[in-house]
This record gives C-alpha cells, structure tokens and sequence, in this order.
C-alpha cells in the first residue's frame, strides 16, 4: 500500500530522533519515496547524513541550500507529498503549528501542506501533560491533522508515564491503513446523526445539549475517505465538512432529523446514529416570547420520536447501524440494553465520568460494544483517530 507514496517525515528535536532513522528505513522498505525535513534543533539528536543516506534523499533543514542560494521550495513540498509525518514532534513544534509560526523550513511546509499531516508527539510526561500542550494537541486535531498518540512507558529522564513516541512500525502501520482504508467502502452509502437537536420552548428560547457535532463529523469524514457516499444529518453545530461526496442536511430539532433519517434509511447501508437527540421537546411551542413571571413556569414535556430505535425496526438483512451511548452511570449494561432495544450491530459507550470523553472535546474515550466481539476498549484520543478504529471494525464486520 506505500508502494510509490510520497511520504514527507519531518524531524523534530527530541530525543526521539534516533526512532526517525528506523521510520525511515521501515518507508523505504516498503517501497514509499521518502524525503527528510529536520528542523534545526533535530541536528543535535541525529544527522543528516544518515537519514538522507537511508531515504536517499538529500535532506532538507534550512530555507535556503548553504551558499548555493538555491530555495528549498517548502509551497512544492508541501504539495509533492501524499502524507507529512512529523515524528518525532516536539511540544516546542506542535506548540508552533498550533498558531501557524513558520520560521522554519518544516513549519513552512506544514502550513503548505494540501495532504493528510500525521504527528507523533514525543516529550517528557509533565510537558506532555500540561494544559498548554494538549490545547495545542487539540487545535492541531481538530484542524484535521492526525496524532498518533504517544505511549506509555520508561522516558529519557528516568520517569516513567505517557510521552514515548509511538514505534516506527505503528506509525508506518497506521500509514499502511490510511492509503489502504481508502475506498473500502465505494459504492456504499452511509447516514450519520450528529450534534444536539434544539427543542423550540418559544421563539428564542429552546432545550438543547452540549454536544458539538464533533464525533458524528469525524466519522463522515472517514467513511468519505473510504470512498462511501455519506449524508450527514446535523442539528446546530459550528462545524462544517467541504467533501464532495458528503452531502450535509441542517435540521434543528429531534423531529426534522427523525423525518430526514426515516426517509433517507431504506437507501442507507450504513448508519451511525452519533446524535445527542432529545428525549423530550416541550408539548407546545410558545408563539411569542414567554413573559417572566413571579410565579415561575412549568413546561410540559412530551416524548420525541426515537430515531435509532425507529430505524432499527425498519432495518433490512445487509444494513448495518451503530449507535452511541453516552452514560453516567452503569455504563456496560446501560449501552448492551440500547444495543439491543435498539437493534444496533454496535454500539458506542462513552462515559461523562471518563475526563476528556463525551461532549465537546476533541477526544474521545470509548468501548465499542457488537453482537459478535468481545467489548473493545479505546483509550483516549482524538475523534478522528477514533473515527477511524471505529469505521474499520465496522468495514471488517460488513466484509466478514
Ligand atoms: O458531538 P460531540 O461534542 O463530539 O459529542 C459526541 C457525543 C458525546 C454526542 C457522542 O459521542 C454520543 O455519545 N452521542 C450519543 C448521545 C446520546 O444521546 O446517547 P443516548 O444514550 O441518549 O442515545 C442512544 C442512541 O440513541 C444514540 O445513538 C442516539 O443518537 C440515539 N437516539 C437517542 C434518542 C432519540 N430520541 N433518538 C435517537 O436516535
């Protein structure tokens, strides 16, 4: 699957620059063309020869080549390649990408970049921690970069906890799924719910939730990216998606996304219901503004339709739907019960107990609980990376 792929590696200082020769070696075995950009502090780490002599390449680390005054052209690198890795990637430069710096040759590229940009974070585990880096870590996530999230273990200070860049062979793994995930799904058609549904109180008044949208569109995006036809139902969110084969439909309340799932469904292969719907809209919509009272104000509540469970019951041998649970407590049973009242071939558990899990931010925290497997546990990370776990089981599960 690298075969002729254009891989861009960019080398950071870290010590983990060493792992940058082994990455390098595992691209070209893999027949990938390779080119190196080091940022200058990586010249402390490893040197240029050995990684230009294992990609042979020359490497690029400066705007310009010595006095030759020849540009290294970062607008044509960016775009010759089909993916940037940036491996190993210090907390200095995620902290730089993050606000768009370019004074260096790397950054610049980065920022010229029109591919898939995937990151492995390596630092000690205090700067790994600190609230600075995992803002910076969820900027870069949510401009669509990918991480590919550093492990646990024994660091070059002596401790011990998260911030060990992943192993060359992951990364080159998770490469190997990226150019081969593509187009799994062509010819399938695909509908996710995503964001909350705003329930109308009165004109400007409504009962909402905090969700986002965020997990629902990055799971659009990775069935698009597999080659599925995708349409994509979101109540209000702030988000937005330019694929061309992902159509988006902007609904508000439980009801609108209810009539346009129902009618898209028969035609759907795959559904995942990531919605945070509401339960409960009020029984009548003010026509004009409530007036506040001494009195306070009751509102009564009736059901909304349940959109997973209604297409659950419409659902045909060779469609496959997925749904989401999001618990706070009794997580495991709570989410087996929706996955069967519900007839989902899966479902999704995220807990609002699990920091940095469930509404709004770019990472998620979930089991995957089928019919068929043994519940799956994914550990924190972002939405995309999960998105992408996610539409591979389901892909390994319809081709099975
Ligand atoms: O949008 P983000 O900020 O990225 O946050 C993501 C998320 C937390 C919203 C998402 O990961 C998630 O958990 N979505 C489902 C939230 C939810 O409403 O769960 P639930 O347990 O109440 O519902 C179970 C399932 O039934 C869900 O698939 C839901 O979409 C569906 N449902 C629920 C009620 C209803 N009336 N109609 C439905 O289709």
């Amino acid at each position: 699957m690298l075969a002729g792929k254009r891989i861009l590696l960019g080398v950071t200082g870290s010590i983990a620059a060493y792992k940058a020769a082994v990455l390098v070696r595992l691209l070209v075995k893999a027949q990938a063309e390779v080119k190196v950009v080091m940022t200058p502090a990586a010249g402390d780490f490893i040197t240029p020869l050995t990684l230009a002599t294992l990609s042979k390449n020359p490497v690029l680390s400066g705007f310009t080549n010595g006095n030759s005054g020849q540009w290294n052209n970062h607008v044509e690198l960016g775009l010759w390649a089909d993916a940037l890795v940036i491996a190993p990637a210090s907390a200095n430069t995620l902290a730089k990408m993050a606000n768009g710096l370019c004074d260096n040759l790397l950054l610049a590229t980065y920022l010229s970049a029109r591919c898939k940009v995937f990151f492995a974070p390596a630092m000690d585990l205090d700067m790994w921690q600190h609230g600075s880096t995992q803002a910076n870590i969820n900027k870069l996530i949510s401009y669509g970069n990918e991480m590919v999230s550093p492990e646990y273990g024994e660091l070059a200070s002596g401790l011990t906890g998260n911030g060990r860049m992943a192993e060359p062979e992951q990364i080159v793994s998770r490469l190997h799924s990226f150019f081969s995930a593509a187009n799994r799904l062509a010819g399938k058609k695909a509908l996710v719910t995503a964001g909350p549904t705003y329930e109308a109180i009165d004109p400007v008044r409504f009962i909402g939730n905090n969700s986002s949208g965020k997990m629902g569109f990055a799971i659009a995006e990775e069935f698009a990216r597999q080659g599925a036809e995708v349409h994509l139902i979101s109540g209000p969110t702030q988000l937005d998606l330019h694929i061309p084969n992902v159509k988006i439909s902007r609904v508000k309340s439980a009801d609108e996304m209810h009539r346009l799932a129902m009618r898209y469904f028969p035609e759907t292969d795959i559904a995942v219901l990531s919605a945070a719907v509401a339960d409960f809209k009020p029984a009548t919509m003010a026509t004009q503004k409530i007036k506040k009272t001494d009195t306070g104000l009751t509102i009564q509540l009736v059901k909304n339709p349940d959109i997973a469970a209604d297409l659950g019951k419409i659902k045909k041998d060779g469609q496959y739907n997925v749904g989401f649970a999001l618990e706070t407590e009794n997580e495991q049973a709570n989410a087996e019960k929706k996955l069967l009242s519900k007839n989902f071939d899966l479902i999704v558990l995220n807990s609002l107990n699990d920091p940095g899990a469930g509404f709004g931010h770019d990472t998620n925290q979930v089991t995957l609980i089928s019919r068929k497997h043994e519940p799956k546990k994914i550990s924190l990370r972002g939405k995309k990376e999960i998105a992408a776990e996610l539409v591979k089981i389901i892909i390994e599960d319809i081709h099975a």
